[in-house]
């Protein structure tokens, strides 16, 4: 995508390095304007080098290549990192006395703008008024972060991660193919505890979980979460916290099932201790040998349970496999037919590869068809609810 990545004049200027740097990343051609305040902040070769692109600045430079249209049609999306209150006053007021607001004037792309400041100017009524107006006008503005501000005060007005608007950025133009369709997401690692301090637990970090319902809240879906250990807050998502998978199994039962797609890359501990001390086990001189006993297949209780309700569920799993190439697929293609699924992601866990990483390499495999997918948690997700789109990937 083409994104044009404005900067104003506030001391968080020096952050739009890194959310310009993880738009190359991830593939994008980016373009800069930073306003003449934004460069006493940042400096203009860091720019360019970041983005491998000339910057832009004064609105009186390259004028026969009337510069603020030629932006203003290039650009596919824009983000503004960060907005000063006076880039949201002006911006409201629909001024252009400067090259970003003429090509915020002139621009047909969607614009995201993202406030910085302190608390008090945050919650100035004037400033509230102008956001107001700003998203009335269909421009997306991203709440600020809490946290420590420029001098010794704590608050809201801390510019969000650079993670967090790159994706917001990229929400703007995210096919809105999942309206309508309710997901569940199940999601991280069940802990089975032995006594109260100590568990059997395993290595998920819930990361392939949060980029599923990302992935489904930015396509138009309305999303449930189940989470097995690890934190996770939207306004715009269902959440439910469990421990272990006594307590999974009654989130799941407390739902309706009424989903379109449930999708579970949780790490469900097979057994579970036979008996739980309700006291802290004490050191002895001896051995000790745990008795354990089987926990229930979540997924392929809960696959038949969801297709009585919905026959149309599509129901995907992950398989956590050492193995690689046609045996993992083969692994794969068992599990899908013993848990009931439509979808299975597999995964070549081998010492310990995939947990806890932003990248990974997953097969996606149905009954006839299979797909290697390189690439973030994010673009798997996306992979995989494309394909539960296309009824022909499933057959
Ligand atoms: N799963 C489940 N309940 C369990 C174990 C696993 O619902 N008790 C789900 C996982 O969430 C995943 C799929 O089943 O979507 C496969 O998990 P995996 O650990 O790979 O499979 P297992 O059933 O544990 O099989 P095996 O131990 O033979 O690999």
């Amino acid at each position: 995508m083409r994104v044009l990545v404005g900067i104003t004049g506030g001391i968080a200027a020096y952050k739009s390095a890194e959310i310009i740097r993880e738009f190359s990343e991830l593939g994008h051609e980016v373009r800069v304007i930073a306003t003449p305040n934004a460069l006493r902040f940042i400096g203009a070769a860091t720019l360019e080098a970041l983005s491998h692109n000339q910057l832009f600045s004064d609105l009186y430079s390259d004028i026969p290549d009337v510069r603020h249209i030629e932006l203003a049609k290039w650009a596919q999306s824009i983000l503004v990192a960060p907005a000063t209150a006076s880039f949201l006053a002006r911006t409201a007021s629909g001024l252009a006395d400067d090259l970003l607001g003429n090509v915020i004037l002139a621009t047909t792309a969607p614009v995201a703008v993202a406030p910085a400041m302190h608390t008090e100017m945050w919650f100035n009524s004037a400033t509230e008024a102008n956001v107001k107006t700003l998203r009335t006008r269909g421009i997306t503005v991203i709440d600020p972060g809490s946290g420590r501000l420029t001098g010794d005060d704590v608050g809201v007005g801390r510019l969000p991660e650079a993670k967090q608007l790159v994706q917001a950025t990229l929400n703007l133009v995210t096919p809105k193919d999942l309206v309508g369709k309710s997901v569940l997401v199940i999601a991280g690692g069940t802990r089975e505890f032995i006594d109260p301090v100590r568990y059997i637990g395993n290595r998920s970090s819930g990361k392939q979980g949060i980029a599923l319902v990302e992935e489904a809240v930015s396509r138009g879906a309305s999303v449930t979460l189940i989470a097995a250990n690890f934190d996770y807050e939207s306004s715009q998502v269902s959440v439910h916290r469990v421990v272990d998978t006594d307590q999974l199994v009654l989130a799941i039962s407390a739902l309706k099932l009424d989903f379109d797609f449930i999708v579970m890359p949780a790490a469900v501990s097979d057994y579970r201790a036979k008996a739980v001390s309700d006291k802290k086990l004490k050191r002895t001189s001896s051995d000790y040998s745990l008795e354990l006993i089987a926990n229930p297949d979540v997924i392929a209780s809960l696959s038949a349970e969801a297709r009585r309700v919905n026959p149309n569920v599509r129901v995907v799993g992950f398989a956590a496999e050492t193995a690689e190439g046609s045996d993992l697929m083969a692994l794969a293609r068992e599990k899908m037919a013993r848990k009931h699924l439509d979808l299975i992601v597999a995964n070549d866990v081998s010492g310990g590869a995939a947990f806890d990483v932003d990248e990974n390499t997953v097969q996606i495999v149905s009954v006839r068809n299979s797909r290697v997918v390189t690439g973030t948690k994010r673009l798997i997700a996306a992979e995989i609810y494309t394909d539960l789109l296309d009824s022909k990937s499933l057959s």
